[in-house]
């Protein structure tokens, strides 16, 4: 089958369309031929091995799996004896690396059944972006009136945030630039900051939750956005200049740090895939609430080109390959 692999980290040139053994599902997984796989911040932070600390995890030389990708959609084409769940012909979507390819095998604890009012292209943009905005939320404990500010709301993550903290009952405030204000309100926005003119964290308002999708502004500054008893959410983001230890973990970890000395609560998100929040996201999705916004689609073979358009961090919404 044809995938884009790597055997050594670095820019997007690394990447290559190559023929590779198709995988064979184990007895807790399922072959899934790709229709479409959608790209995230993840990927190319694993590519590049940036920040370097995550370079222990993924690989010291190179990053294994070498294939790249981890969202996907398609349709089952073989599953594990131990699979009762999903049977081939299934079409479904999930999270599991190696998705920038025409197979990906899965566990079945992380594929679900996909949205049935969905192209395969809008269904592979969903889970990761979907699932950590979905998590973000109810940690947070956002319900009606919970006044939410997102900082990054036109991006992969944010474009769901919105719409699902207004799903919730949520007041919700969009930061975005000036080219994306009609998109951010399209999804529902109650208020919209654009950031090119007016900065969140130094006007008047407080929020009982700050979802931050971008990590530029200091963790004193978001805490000052927030009100005294508030949630701040550390998802990560913060612009890599490339290279560094630990890269746009440095909130975090201030974050992590500071949190049992403040009344405030600093929370950390970290997403893991699942059925349940898959479940969870196509009912939202059938009943018309949560609509997923696809900015481009590339070829497989365009992978590097793609991805080079996500690292830029002004993608508006989810970009998809197709192979
Ligand atoms: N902790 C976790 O489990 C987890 C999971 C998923 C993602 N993340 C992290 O969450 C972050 C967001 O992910 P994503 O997929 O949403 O990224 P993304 O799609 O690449 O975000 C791009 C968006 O960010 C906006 N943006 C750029 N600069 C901004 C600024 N100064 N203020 C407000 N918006 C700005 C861009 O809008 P403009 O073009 O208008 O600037 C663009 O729409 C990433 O850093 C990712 O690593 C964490």
């Amino acid at each position: 089958m044809k995938a884009i692999v790597q055997d050594r980290y670095g820019s997007p040139d690394v990447l290559a369309l190559r023929e590779v053994d198709q995988p064979v599902p184990g007895d807790h997984e399922v072959l899934v031929r790709v229709e479409a796989a959608s790209l995230n911040a993840r990927d190319w932070h694993i590519m590049r091995g940036d920040p370097y600390l995550a370079r222990l995890s993924a690989g010291l030389r190179a990053p294994e799996p070498k294939i790249r990708g981890t969202d996907f959609a398609g349709r089952v084409v073989a599953a594990g004896r131990a699979v009762t769940r999903l049977r081939p012909g299934d079409e479904v979507y999930g999270e599991h690396p190696g998705a920038f390819a025409e197979y990906v095998c899965a566990p079945d604890d992380v594929v679900d059944t996909k949205p049935a009012n969905l192209t395969f292209e809008e269904a592979a943009a969903v889970p990761l972006a979907g699932i950590t905005a979905l998590m973000g939320l109810r940690d947070a404990k956002v319900g009606p009136e919970t006044r939410v500010v997102v900082n990054g709301a036109s991006g992969g993550v944010g474009t769901f945030a919105v719409q699902i903290a207004k799903s919730l009952g949520a007041d919700v405030t969009a930061v975005c630039s000036t080219r994306n204000i009609e998109l951010v309100r399209s999804l529902g926005a109650d208020h919209i900051i654009d950031y090119t003119r007016d900065d969140f964290t130094r006007d008047r308002h407080r929020y009982d939750v700050v979802f931050d999708l971008v990590g530029n502004r200091p963790l004193g500054r978001l805490r000052r956005a927030a009100t005294p008893a508030g949630t701040v959410i550390l998802s990560g983001g913060g612009v890599s200049e490339g290279g560094s230890l630990i890269g746009p973990m440095g909130l975090i970890v201030k974050g992590m740090l500071l949190a049992r000395f403040v009344r405030q609560r600093l929370h950390v998100l970290s997403a893991r895939p699942g059925t349940a929040d898959l479940a969870a996201l196509r009912e939202l999705i059938e009943a018309g609430v949560l609509v997923p916004v696809v900015d481009r689609t590339y070829p497989l073979s365009k992978t590097p080109e793609a991805v080079r358009y996500l690292e830029e961090e002004h993608a508006r919404a989810k970009v998809i390959v197709t192979p």
